[in-house]
């Protein structure tokens, strides 16, 4: 009967979802695809070479052992001979199982050799994505999604080329020599096909349906799952109590799950059993037939076993090519994903002229500066639509006509109500985002001019949260200056106020921080995030709230080891602090977007304006806590 391989791809087939031929495919994604292939061209001839010897050796065999049988029915020739062809058939045979093996080497190393490509190119592209990118994709999703077309772009040459090739090139020779044996028997046993061929499909369907309401139920238990089973879930459900309503809805979900794991795996027999009795009466038919010829003496003894044996080569291909649109579809329809996330244009690029930031000019510039977070259009994607987060923007303007000029070795201090636009002109500078209009300027350069590696270099951001990677100490500070070496390190964690800690550590410098790490407080997080900016040593810093999270004791720490940051640097403070403030060289008041006043302390304070009103309501009670003063 068929190979078990060739019945499980056609079922496999027969799941995908035919709406896929639907979609429409961008002109030359066929040319991208082929260019994708290309370095892998020797090994898709072989492949090819392999494919048709395998076929040919699919009806030789049949055809040698129908020869036999004409020996033996007829008496004629010698029994030397029958053996001759025996081992013949035995050679065939051990040849078709080398031509197996390597057919499969040559289609594996194709297929994963694709997913190697696509797969770096899509993470090296993903990562020039502008933070927008970022702020309007689930991670999850993304990572999935990707991961799903990247691998069913491999599939496409894995199975679907593989697949349709040796299914076409071994149906029309079978078909071809079963029609020069016997029209009539071969006529019949393909006008049986649509009686398998209808049924299937509408199998096919239903298995769809069922599997991906399972993979809905999979998914819903996954995520009920990793939101309980953490220490703030679990705590939510022991202090509201219902953990009986929850494991029912759980129960039931598991148990929806356990009913189509059944359904499925009887529709899947189903179609094997479906396959093998429609195979099995065609061979009962050609014998019955065939039989009735040959007594005619219309067709020799050995004809009728070779039309029987090369039947069952027939209906698998037949099966498969029957739904070779939807296999074709999807593997297109893959690539094209793939494809459309490698197209989308990152926003923000190095200009080809680009230059670096000037190494002693320190000064940062907002000239005319507006700027409007760009609209979900503009950033997001066509196949991430449904992960991706609505949000306003786009049109509405959240800097307006922002000009401001920190001179080297200034500590400018941003304040104004949460809202007002302060971290948005933070992330102008690093160059996060871009600015509508006006230009923003570091040491001097338009950074829209500047190469990025030297305005990475010339800028330490320090954020309300520092993100730590799972990894060692070492390796997250490396992360800002891979050279640096171990005194380097010690040295930036001294002036960060943070190497006692470190010391104390068993591992030291080795310990794993981060997710899964290490557990630090925010405070001893904040310090690490700074010793990583020192051992950067930027000529710019900017701190976005970067205590305001911590307790008062974390924050005198902090406070400490930003001194030493800030020391000779110029600095953009967003602060809520009055102590900060008050040693600042410039005040700028943010509000709606706008600079609203500009000034010291004390020249703002007898403008008795917004900053009055702000220092009123949100500075003056913390005034007397701090002692420590920046600068
Ligand atoms: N990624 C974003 N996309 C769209 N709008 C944003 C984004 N980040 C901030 N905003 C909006 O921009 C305005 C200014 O925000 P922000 O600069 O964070 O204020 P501040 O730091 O002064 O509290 C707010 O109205 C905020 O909702
Ligand atoms: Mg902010």
């Amino acid at each position: 009967m068929d190979s078990p391989m060739t019945s499980m791809a056609a079922m496999r087939s027969f799941r995908r979802d035919p709406s896929v031929t639907e979609r429409s495919i961008p002109e030359g994604t066929t040319q991208r695809i082929l260019g994708i292939a290309r370095p892998y061209r020797r090994e898709l001839i072989s492949f090819l070479a392999l494919v048709v010897l395998s076929a040919l050796i699919g009806v030789l065999t049949p055809l040698l052992a129908g020869s036999i049988i004409n020996r033996i029915a007829q008496l004629s020739g010698t029994a030397g001979d029958i053996v001759r062809i025996a081992l013949f058939i035995a050679g065939l045979a051990l040849v078709d199982a080398g031509s197996s093996l390597a057919q499969r080497w040559y289609s594996s190393r194709i297929g994963e050799g694709v997913i190697y490509d696509l797969r770096s190119r899509v993470f090296e592209h993903v990562l020039r994505m502008p933070v927008a990118f970022f702020t309007r994709t689930q991670t999850g999703a993304l990572v999935s999604r990707l991961n799903n077309d990247v691998i069913g772009a491999q599939q496409a040459f894995t199975s679907t080329l593989s697949g349709v090739v040796s299914n076409a090139i071994g149906l029309v020779l079978t078909a071809g020599v079963m029609f020069s044996l016997s029209w009539q028997i071969t006529g019949l046993s393909i006008v049986l096909v649509p009686l398998f061929v209808v049924p299937a499909k509408r199998i096919g369907k239903r298995l769809q349906e069922i599997t991906r309401e399972s993979y809905g139920l999979n998914a819903s238990m996954n995520a009920t799952m990793t939101e309980r089973f953490n220490v703030a879930g679990a705590l939510l459900v022991k202090l509201f109590g219902r953990p009986s309503a929850e494991a029912e809805a759980f129960r039931s979900r598991a148990g929806r799950v356990r009913d189509i794991g059944v359904l499925s795996a009887m529709y899947g027999r189903t179609f094997f059993t479906a396959l093998t009795l429609v195979a099995a009466l065609a061979t009962a038919l050609v014998y019955g037939l065939g039989g009735t010829l040959a007594f005619n003496g219309q067709l020799s003894a050995g004809d009728v076993v070779a039309l029987a044996l090369l039947l069952s080569r027939l209906y698998g291909p037949l099966t498969a090519l029957s739904n070779v649109r939807v296999d074709v579809m999807s593997a297109l329809v893959s690539f094209d994903r793939v494809f459309e996330v490698l197209d989308l244009a990152p926003m923000i690029t190095e200009a080809p002229d680009a230059v670096d930031v000037p190494a002693g000019d320190r000064s940062v510039e907002f000239e005319h500066v507006s700027f409007s977070y760009p609209a979900a259009a503009d950033v997001s994607l066509a196949s991430l639509e449904d992960v991706a987060i609505p949000e306003h923007g786009g049109a509405t303007p959240v800097l307006r006509d922002v000009s401001f000029r920190a001179e080297p070795g200034q500590l400018v201090a941003l304040v104004g109500h949460s809202g007002a636009g302060k971290s948005t002109i933070a992330n102008l500078v690093p160059r996060l985002y871009d600015a509508t209009s006006g230009t923003v300027r570091v040491g001097g350069l338009d950074v829209r001019q500047a190469t990025s590696d030297s305005l990475r270099a010339s800028i330490g951001v320090v954020s309300q949260d520092a993100h730590l990677f799972h990894d060692t100490i070492a390796a997250n500070l490396r992360y800002a200056r891979p050279e640096a070496t171990d005194d380097e390190l010690w040295a930036a964690l001294t002036g960060a106020r943070i190497a006692a800690l470190v010391a104390s550590l068993p591992d030291g410098l080795d310990t794993v921080v981060g997710d899964r790490g290490y557990r630090m407080s925010g405070g001893e997080k904040q310090r690490l995030a700074i010793a990583r900016v020192l051992l950067k040593g930027p000529g710019v810093v900017i701190l976005d709230e970067a205590t305001a999270h911590l307790d008062s004791e974390s924050e005198v720490a902090v406070q400490h080891a930003l001194d030493t940051a800030l020391a000779g640097r110029t600095s953009l403070v967003i602060a809520h602090r009055l102590s900060t403030i008050r040693n600042a060289d410039q005040i700028l008041v943010v509000e709606g977007g706008q600079i609203v006043e500009t000034g010291t302390h004390a020249e703002l304070m007898a403008l008795g304006g917004y900053y009055a009103d702000l220092y009123r309501t949100q500075f003056a009670q913390g005034a007397g806590e701090r002692t420590v003063e920046v600068g």
